[in-house]
Order: C-alpha cells, then structure tokens, then sequence
C-alpha cells in the first residue's frame, strides 16, 4: 500500500487491490485512521453499487475511490450523493477536457452510456462516498459493453488515475462545502434527462413513463406523469429507454 498526501490532513492511500474500497475504508476507519482520507483501488474483486448490485471494476481499467469524512450534519444523504457527482462531472472536466453527464441520482453517463456511479454509505457519524468511473472498458465482456461506456482509448496509466483521484477529493472537498442551493443548480446542468420521458423501474411509480420536471433542493425527483400529476420521488432507479438497463 502507498501513502500519498494531497493536503496534511487527507491522505490518499493507494492499493493495489481491493475487495471493495467502500469495505477498505470502512476497515481503515474502525482501526483508527482519522477522517478525512481518501482509498484508490487498482482493482475490486467486490465492487457494488446501489441496491446491491455487482460493480465491474477489473484491473487498472477504471477509478475505484471512496472518500471517508465525517457526515456533514447540514446535508441530506439526497444533497451528498448529488453533491459527489457533481464533483465527478468536474473532475472528468478538470483532467480530460469531457463533459460526462448524470442519470438520476447516482449515474454517471457519457454517450447515452453509463460509464460511472456513486454509492454513499453512512456508518454512525462517518460517511463513505465510493465513486467508479470506467476509463477504459476493452477488456469488458460483450454484454456489459452494451451499457457500459468508457471515457479514454487507451488503458490509464497508474499517474492518470492517481492524478484524477486527487482531483476528485479537490472537487468533493468544494463541492460538499458549497452552498447546496449552488451545487444543485449544477446538478441539474448535468442531468441528461431534464423535461424528458424516461422510465420508472423501482420504487413509487415503477413502471411508469414520467417527465422530469425538476430535481428539488433535497436531491428529489420531481416527476409528471400522463395526467399532468406531479409527485416528488425520493429513491428510486429511472431508465432512459425501455429496452435496457440504462
Ligand atoms: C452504482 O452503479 O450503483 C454505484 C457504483 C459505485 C461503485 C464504486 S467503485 C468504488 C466504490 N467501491 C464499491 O464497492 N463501490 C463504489
């Protein structure tokens, strides 16, 4: 394991592998590492994600990161995970000059594809954001590459990764201390769905075709259905297309 400091109070480290940096993090917290820091994985061999789902995570192929902090008490678990991947709509921008953009509430999209997600855990008072970007996805079996899109077109290289896990505590260190009123706008900037119809798949509403009007100050789907109802959605999963996962 390496130890890389972006400032003196947040260390990086850095494994080369992990079962899941969310888990590594988790154990790194209960053995008295104090908060904040963040864990960057060349690989996961139990990468998950919301509800959970497996998350792909080979070797040096993507970003698998989790930041640990202490649950800031004036964010909803709503505001920290639309927070996050705002940050990591900035950080693509910072290090590779791409506009990714985000499927509500934790998707992570380029090219109408997912390439990304977040999944934000509470433990007690502490907080763990894991984020997963796929860089680079040649190595992907043939069905995931239907859904999954990759931002590069050549393997990252360790410094590229190292150097966008630095970025990305940057962004989450400013994005997680900003007003939320600010963060949210942005959010909403980067949805891919706004004013579109898209496809409820769990939680109230499931099966339904639905307009997003709006993602409320909470991080809330504001949704209209057919009769011109609208109802705000608090959790949930929402698909692009009838035909796929996204
Ligand atoms: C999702 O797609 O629902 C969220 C995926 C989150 C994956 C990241 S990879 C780093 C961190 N460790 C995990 O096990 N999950 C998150």
């Amino acid at each position: 394991m390496k130890e890389d400091r972006v400032n003196r109070a947040s260390p990086l480290f850095h494994l080369a592998a992990a079962d899941s940096t969310n888990l590594a993090a988790k154990r790194f917290a209960e053995g008295g590492q104090r908060l904040p820091f963040a864990v960057l994985a060349d690989s996961q061999s139990a990468g998950r994600g919301r509800r959970g789902r497996p998350f792909y995570s080979p070797g040096d192929s993507g970003l698998y990161f989790t930041y640990a902090l202490a649950s800031p008490a004036d964010r909803s678990p709503g505001q920290i995970t639309c927070a996050a991947a705002v940050a990591a709509v900035d950080a693509v921008m910072t290090c590779y000059g791409i506009r990714i953009s985000i499927k509500w509430i934790n998707d992570l999209l380029y090219r109408q594809k997912k390439i990304g997600g977040i999944l934000t855990e509470q433990t007690g008072s502490r907080l763990f954001i894991g984020i997963g970007i796929n860089l680079w996805t040649a190595g992907f079996p043939d069905d995931l590459k239907e859904t999954a899109g990759s931002l590069l077109k050549a393997r990252p290289s360790e410094d590229r990764r190292l150097i966008l896990a630095r970025t990305l505590m940057e962004a989450l260190d400013r994005r997680l201390h900003d007003e939320p009123v600010e963060t949210m706008r942005e959010y909403r900037q980067s949805l891919f769905h706004l004013n579109r119809l898209i496809l409820v798949r769990s939680g109230t509403l499931e099966g339904s075709w639905i307009l997003t009007r709006n993602i409320d100050e909470f991080g809330r789907l504001v949704a209209e259905t057919e009769d011109g109802t609208l109802h705000i959605l608090e959790d949930g999963d929402v698909s692009l297309s009838g035909k796929d996962a996204l």
